[in-house]
């Protein structure tokens, strides 16, 4: 799809889409409705009349559903996204006939691959007056410190060129500053640091609003370093991603409703928050002495009539639930090839995603459960699951009522629970003393072999198949079956 226009009356052919016509506020009230609608499950929502900022029309809860994302994107399993990228490193040439074929495959490939436009309906209108001001950014819960930008796609690339397209929220300080809220481990840190220890100076950033479904999805995609995100992003849609290059040098999305151009000053830094947060509490960094950078905004352009789009969160599940479960079945490919004995994997949504994560493999050998909880805590963001059970294959990780039986029939809690104190977790889990150190909880439910039952054999009840046979016909007549 082109832009996030060509999505939104997509949405609304299929009847997904509601138009509110009253004015509201994107301060609590807008947000307010797109968490009741969001928790009615009731679609996307686009606002024609906005409170203070009559240019603008407002879309939200544009992740209605992982039925629509898949057939927005044009997939039957979203895990295909996944599979795109690696089909680049499937049986690559041994011999001359298998060099021609993966030639193919380039060429293939060649069709994800971005490409820098001259043009972008966004140069249209400029604003370089108090920029942020124009901005219709969401105060989402009563507590928060102020206005948003709840679901900014913040643009940069390291001093190595790699690209990043990422969702940081945006805390807006007056019409020119801003403060990035990127958290230590994301890519926006890494490439500040890179910055310091390289230039010094000025980081160029650009945050752009609103674009076609695939980039949104993209720029919360943990997609690992130092793959392009820019270049994630057509595996993603489906099609590279038409970009045009700011005058500060900064890579956009060609299709964004709106840009705002701008820098970050390395060495300026400013407190953030408190912000109503995915688990439901408010977050505030300034109680764990945490600084993030103050972002200046040089100009904002906009297309005619921009539609701005803002995400709320708040006690699971919202629209972020959607997202995680999406993101959850993209990265199960890579994750199989790092870790090939998984079989599935579910973030549980009212999990929060990184609050706990059940993993099913194909066991081979003994302490093998163990080795895949230390292997997920050493990768990635899975690195900040908070708690992980592992199962063995035949148990669905979706079936909670499955693993909670898996967890009583084969946990021995003294053999098969690790605890790893001070570990780095997520800052806003609300659970911890001293975040970002916390613990983690690792259940090893798979199923367990005789070198781990010290000789110990226990049976498993089977029916008689004979028996079954023979009861086949009366299973037909009273079950149905
Ligand atoms: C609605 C929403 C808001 C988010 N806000 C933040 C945030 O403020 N800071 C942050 O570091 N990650 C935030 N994230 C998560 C990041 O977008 C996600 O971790 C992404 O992978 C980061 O991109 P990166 O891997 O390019 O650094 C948010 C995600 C969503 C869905």
């Amino acid at each position: 799809m082109k832009d996030m226009r060509e999505y939104l009356s997509w949405l609304e052919k299929r009847g997904e889409l509601i138009r509110v016509e009253e004015e509201l506020s994107p301060e609590l009230e807008i947000p307010a409705f797109l968490r009741r609608v969001m928790y009615s499950k009731a679609g996307a929502v686009l606002f024609e009349r906005v409170k203070g900022y009559p240019e603008w029309r407002i879309a939200g809860n544009l992740f209605t559903g992982v039925e629509t994302l898949k057939d927005a994107l044009g997939v039957e399993r979203l895990e295909e996204i996944g599979e795109r990228p690696l089909k680049l490193f499937e049986g690559l040439p041994l011999g001359f006939s298998d060099k021609l074929s993966s030639l193919g495959r380039l060429k293939e490939m060649s069709a994800y691959l971005p490409k820098v436009v001259r043009k972008a309906e966004f140069t249209k209108n400029v604003i370089e007056d108090n920029p942020l001001d124009f901005i219709p950014a969401f105060k989402t819960w009563p507590r928060d410190a102020g206005r948003y930008l709840t679901y900014p796609l913040v643009c940069f690339s390291d001093p190595k060129e790699v690209n990043s397209i990422s969702v940081y929220r945006v805390m807006l300080l007056d019409g020119e500053r801003a403060v990035l809220h990127w958290q230590i481990h994301k890519r926006g840190s890494q490439a500040w640091r890179d910055y310091i220890e390289k230039n010094g100076g000025k980081m160029p950033v650009a945050i752009a609003i609103g674009s076609d479904i695939g980039t949104l999805l993209t720029a919360v995609s943990p997609v690992p370093y130092p793959l392009d995100k820019l270049l994630f992003a057509g595996f993603v849609r489906g099609k590279g991603l038409e970009l045009y290059r700011l005058p500060n040098g900064v890579l956009v999305p060609a299709n964004a409703e709106a840009v705002i151009e701008g820098y970050v000053d390395v060495k300026e830094l400013h407190e953030e928050g408190p912000f109503g947060d995915h688990f439901g509490f408010y977050d505030k960094p300034a109680e764990r002495n945490e600084l993030y950078p103050v972002f200046h905004a040089e100009r904002v352009y906009y297309r005619d009539d921009p539609i701005y789009y803002g995400s709320v969160v708040g006690k699971p599940p919202l629209e972020d639930a959607v997202i995680g479960k999406a993101i959850e079945r993209i990265f199960l490919p890579m994750m199989k090839m790092i870790l090939p004995e998984v079989v599935d994997v579910n973030f549980p949504e009212y999990g929060v995603f990184q609050g706990i994560a059940i993993v099913s493999i194909k066991k081979r050998y003994p302490g093998h459960g163990k080795k895949v909880l230390n292997a997920l805590w050493g990768t990635g963001q899975a690195a900040l699951t908070k708690v992980i059970v592992v199962v063995s294959e035949d148990i669905n990780p979706h079936d909670i009522n499955q693993v909670i039986w898996a967890i009583a029939s084969f946990v021995d809690p003294q053999r098969d629970v690790l605890v790893i104190p001070n570990a780095h977790t997520d800052a806003l889990d609300p659970a911890v003393p001293n975040p970002p150190l916390g613990s983690k909880l690792g259940i090893d439910a798979t199923r367990k072999l005789p070198e781990e039952m010290n000789g110990r054999v226990v049976e498993e009840v089977e029916e008689d198949p004979q028996v079954l046979k023979r009861l086949e016909g009366l299973f037909k007549k009273y079950l149905g079956e």
